[in-house]
């Protein structure tokens, strides 16, 4: 990956764990101010001091994306430290399982506020500004079981299902005005959120034409490529990065 992301600003949510943190540290290496964001300031502060001692660029912003207030002061905050926000990873997302006929209101909420309310409204946030300035990169995560039937992953895959049409959809409305507008749907990745799956992970990748768990790095080289302007004819794009999970 040979990127040159020098004197822009990132903010990737939830990056500090899994996905987003790899996708941290690589913007990061690649020149990037990256603002990494989470409600676990002691997690963050590791992701921060670990880009910092690489030679990378990056501030830490608490911030709980299922309160619209705190979700408002993120995007302000980081618009502060970074003079502008360039690039936008909607990362951070929560994924349980269960029974569509188990599932509460709560359920249903707790879901849709932090998989598809938060990203919605820190695009409205932050994107309209790189519209204005003419240039910036926004990107989504979808998951491969957006797109399967898969029995207990009701309120999950429809959750990222709708991630994927406002891809498609922001795509439309920002590109125009030089702003991509794209989404990369894993497979099963290696993550602290999916540890507690155990060998259960393994059922997601059975005969797969990769035969295994991705690794967070593996997702991050996707999400770099979008933001960078060697992507610069992509736009409203859902990459799958699932080791042909989405083949099955
Ligand atoms: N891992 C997979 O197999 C897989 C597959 C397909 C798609 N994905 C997608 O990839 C993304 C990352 O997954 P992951 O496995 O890397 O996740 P993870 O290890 O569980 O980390 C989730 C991140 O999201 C943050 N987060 C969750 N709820 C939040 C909230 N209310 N406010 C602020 N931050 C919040 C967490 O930060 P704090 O704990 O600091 O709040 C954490 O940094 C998710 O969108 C997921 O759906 C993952």
């Amino acid at each position: 990956m040979t990127a040159d992301l020098s004197g822009r600003t990132a903010l990737v949510t939830g990056s500090t764990s899994g996905i987003g943190r790899a996708t941290a540290r690589l913007l990061a290496s690649l020149g990037a101010h990256v603002i990494v964001s989470g409600r676990n300031a002691e997690r963050g502060g590791e992701t921060v001091d670990g880009i910092r001692a690489a030679g990378g660029k990056a501030d830490f912003v608490a911030a709980d994306l299922n309160d619209l207030d705190s979700l408002g002061s993120l995007a302000e905050r980081a618009t502060e430290i970074g003079g502008q926000v360039d690039i936008l990873v909607n990362n951070a997302g929560i994924y349980p399982f269960g029974a569509s006929s188990d599932a509460t209101a709560a359920d249903f909420d707790a879901v849709y506020d932090a998989n598809v309310k938060a990203p919605f409204f820190l695009t409205n946030a932050l994107a309209p500004a790189m519209a204005a300035r003419g240039h910036g990169a926004v990107v989504n995560f979808s998951t491969a079981l957006a797109t399967k039937g898969t029995a207990g992953a009701s309120l999950y895959a429809s959750s990222k299902a709708a991630v994927e049409s406002l891809t498609k959809v922001w795509s439309a409305e920002y590109g125009p005005s030089g702003v991509r507008v794209n989404a990369v749907k894993p497979g099963p990745i290696a993550t602290e959120g999916t540890a507690p799956y155990g060998d259960g992970m393994d059922a997601f990748h059975a005969g797969s034409p990769a035969g295994r768990l991705g690794q967070p790095d593996e997702v991050a080289a996707t999400v770099a490529f979008l933001v960078s302007d060697d992507a610069r004819y992509i736009h409203g794009a859902v990459i799958p990065v699932d080791g042909g999970v989405g083949t099955l």
